[in-house]
């Protein structure tokens, strides 16, 4: 107590002193964690060589259109709508052929930042992805290359089309229409979010309670896996690192046969988390509070409050950038 007081004393000197000395000036708090983050860039194509204005709008259209798909049934849209942040509504999308457990449609948003595509990382980019996207029973359930080409070169709006974006080989291959399609989806980017204008230096970009949500996130411990740009993305972890968890996927075990790879699933990315509800591998979350809840107990042993779940949850409303609008107006078909 003694020596409580006298550090007081020390420290806070006279009352006459303390009246002399001037206010320090307002600072603007610099923005936290900068440098477990990142912005997320205005476009992912490649500044050097950029895709023509002819092949992006040919992957737009081939992103539209239902006719490449068995029965004609699906578009990529249909599972990863642009409109509504590129995630599908349903918990998981397509059917489910036999041996295989149905998985939720992720965002085609930010995608290509990813290290893999899916939720098993069996994809190594966007150009695998798209090729497997075809002829993969629960996405676009083509029989083989060749039918997809077909479907393509069948309707003759294509040929100019092709022949624009690719002017020095202009016929239709399975390698030009992945091409054409990532082309187009490099292009989706929903840079803006406050996140990002906080992280640029713009403090007020986030409330003081959104500030403190970022500092809940990262303190919890959710910033060992979800970090970096995408806040995941990154890195394969195993669901259930602390606490079992309960699914029948295997995630990366079931592509790669590898037992030890078992429940091992990619960290997924959080930007516009908000949004893509419902949550997880297999759709199973309806609300972010529970998968917040969840992903504190079994991946990081810890029982979060009311108060700090609410509080990571408001936080991960910041991550939800801006649709480009004009980018992916849905465009009329050959
Ligand atoms: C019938 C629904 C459906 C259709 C149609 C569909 N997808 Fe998917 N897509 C999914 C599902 C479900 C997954 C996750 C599967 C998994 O991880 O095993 C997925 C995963 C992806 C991913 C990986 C994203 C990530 O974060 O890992 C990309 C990219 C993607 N699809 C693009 C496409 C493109 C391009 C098309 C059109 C050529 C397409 N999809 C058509 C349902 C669909
Ligand atoms: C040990 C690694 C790890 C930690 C720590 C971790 N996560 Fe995750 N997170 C994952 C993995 C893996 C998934 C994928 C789950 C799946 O496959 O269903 C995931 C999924 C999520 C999702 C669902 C995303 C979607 O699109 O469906 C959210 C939201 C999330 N985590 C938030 C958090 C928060 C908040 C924390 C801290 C309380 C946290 N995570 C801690 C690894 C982790």
């Amino acid at each position: 107590m003694l020596i409580a007081f006298a550090l007081l004393g020390c420290t806070s000197g006279e009352p006459t002193d303390v009246a002399e000395v001037p206010p320090p000036p307002p600072v603007a708090p610099a923005p936290r964690h900068v440098t477990l983050f990142g912005v997320l860039p205005d476009t992912m194509h490649d500044i050097e060589t950029p895709p023509s204005r002819a092949l992006i709008d040919l992957g737009r259209m081939l992103y539209f259109d239902a006719r490449l798909s068995k029965d004609q049934q699906y578009s990529c849209n249909s599972c990863h709508e642009l409109a509504e942040y590129g995630a599908a509504r349903e918990p998981t999308s397509g059917g489910a052929p036999e041996g295989q457990r149905p998985r939720n449609a992720p965002s085609t948003f930010n995608a290509t930042l990813q290290f893999r595509q899916y939720w098993d990382g069996r994809s190594d980019d966007l150009v695998t992805q798209a090729q497997e996207a075809f002829l993969n029973p629960r996405e676009m359930a083509m029989a083989s290359q060749s039918d997809v080409v077909s479907a393509v070169s069948a309707i003759p709006g294509y040929a100019d089309a092709f022949a624009a974006a690719f002017p020095a080989e202009p016929t239709v291959t399975f390698g030009s229409i992945s091409r054409a399609l990532v082309a187009f989806q490099q292009g989706l980017v929903t840079s803006g979010s406050k996140l990002d204008r906080y992280l640029m230096g713009e403090g007020a970009a986030m409330t003081p309670e959104e500030v403190a949500g970022f500092d809940r996130f990262v303190s919890t411990g959710c910033v060992s896996c979800h970090s970096g740009v995408l806040l995941g993305g990154g890195m394969f972890q195993r669901l259930g690192a602390v606490h079992a968890w309960d699914t029948p996927d295997e995630g990366r075990a079931w592509s790669t046969g590898d037992e030890a790879e078992r429940r091992l699933f990619k960290v997924p990315s959080l930007r516009n988390v908000a949004e893509t509800g419902p949550w997880l591998h297999d759709g199973s979350a309806t609300t972010l509070p529970d998968v917040v809840r969840r992903m504190a107990h079994h991946q990081l042993g810890r029982d979060l409050s009311d108060d700090d779940v609410s509080s990571i949850v408001l936080f991960l409303s910041t991550l939800t950038g801006t649709l480009p609008t004009d980018y992916i107006a849905e465009p009329p078909l050959p």
